[in-house]
């Protein structure tokens, strides 16, 4: 029978569970996040988080093995988010990972958390087919990468400073709306008049694939400054914000395939949920003979099922062990675990 794999996410503000079966797919899922509880400070606050996910894992945890009826005994690995993201909120999930893998006598793997992003697309049907390049845009990271294989990534670019989620969080802020900013800004520019501001396009043509952020936030910073703050005029500056990242990704994003040749794209993390740049991005590569792959909408985010999904390929490379001694990396680079075969 195939392997079940359990995998735990805590990086940050979303404590996430999932079994995933080689073969079957994903069993169960179940997912809390904090939003709420850190939205009245505008901005995740590490010990709060910390402590949401020793209160929430476990009675997670009961109800995806209850959900679909899998014994404990019948999980045969632990897959969990060894980094990076808080150190605190790690230890959570890496702690309960170890002590349960201990427990039940299984091997446990620490997985990176771009890595669970970057293959969540082919948890969807259909899975785009390797090789392929990766746009990775959430709040902390923003990187372009070539993706051969699972381990085989290559940095193709990335940010020189703000992520691609912090520019739309950090904006939102500004305008006045909750955290987390990025759906709340989408929404407003809805609303908003395309054309009426026009922000800058940061590196768009640096003539390679590097990312920046910060510029545009001080140019949302003075507009917000100079303007009337009605709701329709922040409604356009929402719409002008969207605009330039969107503008900026998808052209960075057209340039990778170029550069490497390649035909296929697949976008992962919290920003790839936003619509517009979905639909961008689909009539761009799609009029050029390309084709985009998205995770499903609520992959998109953090969640446990990308965990283990990842747990679980990783696993079939022999990579998991039953040292139970952890440790967690809330600073880690991608290219340290790239070609670990
Ligand atoms: O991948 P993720 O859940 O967490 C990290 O690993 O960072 O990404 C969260 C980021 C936040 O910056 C959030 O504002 C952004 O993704 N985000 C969006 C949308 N949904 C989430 N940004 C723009 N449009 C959205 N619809
Ligand atoms: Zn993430």
């Amino acid at each position: 029978m195939s392997l079940i794999t359990l995998g735990i996410e805590s990086s940050c503000d979303e404590t996430g569970i999932a079994l995933y079966q080689m073969g079957r797919g994903l069993l169960a899922h179940a997912l809390h996040t904090q939003v709420a509880m850190h939205s009245e400070y505008g901005g995740v606050v590490p010990e709060l988080a910390s402590r949401d996910h020793v209160r929430r894992i476990i009675p997670l945890l009961r109800q995806v093995i209850y959900d679909v009826d899998v014994p404990l005994a019948r999980i045969d690995a632990i897959a969990y988010t060894q980094g990076p993201g808080l150190g605190g909120a790690l230890l959570v999930g890496a702690s309960v990972a170890n002590a349960l893998a201990y427990a039940l006598d299984i091997p446990v793997i620490g997985i990176h958390h771009l890595e669970g992003h970057l293959l969540s697309p082919l948890l969807s049907d259909p899975a785009p087919e390797f090789p392929f390049v990766a746009l990775l845009v959430s709040g902390g990271h923003t990187q372009l990468m070539r993706v051969d294989g699972v381990g085989q990534y290559t940095l193709l670019g990335e940010t020189l400073d703000d992520a691609a989620g912090e520019a739309f969080d950090k904006s939102a802020k500004l305008l006045g709306l909750g955290y987390p900013g990025g759906p709340a800004l989408a929404k407003l520019a809805a609303s908003g008049r395309p054309g009426r501001y026009k922000l800058p396009r940061p590196m768009l043509h640096s003539g390679n694939l590097d990312f920046s952020f910060s510029g545009l936030k001080t140019a949302v910073w003075t507009l917000v400054k100079q303007s009337d703050l009605h709701e329709q005029t922040r409604a356009d500056i929402a719409c002008a914000v969207q605009e330039a990242i969107i503008d900026v990704l998808a052209h960075k994003a057209r340039a990778a395939l170029a550069q490497t040749g390649l035909k296929r794209l697949v976008v992962a993390g919290g920003v790839g949920a936003n619509q517009l740049l979905r639909n961008r991005l689909n009539e761009d590569i799609g009029k050029r003979g390309g084709a985009v792959f998205y995770p499903d909408l609520e992959f998109c985010t953090d969640n446990g099922a990308m965990i283990a999904f990842a747990g679980a390929l990783r696993l079939a490379q022999q990579q998991g062990n039953k040292d139970y001694r952890f440790n967690v990396k809330p600073r880690w680079n991608l290219a340290e675990i790239t070609n670990q075969l």
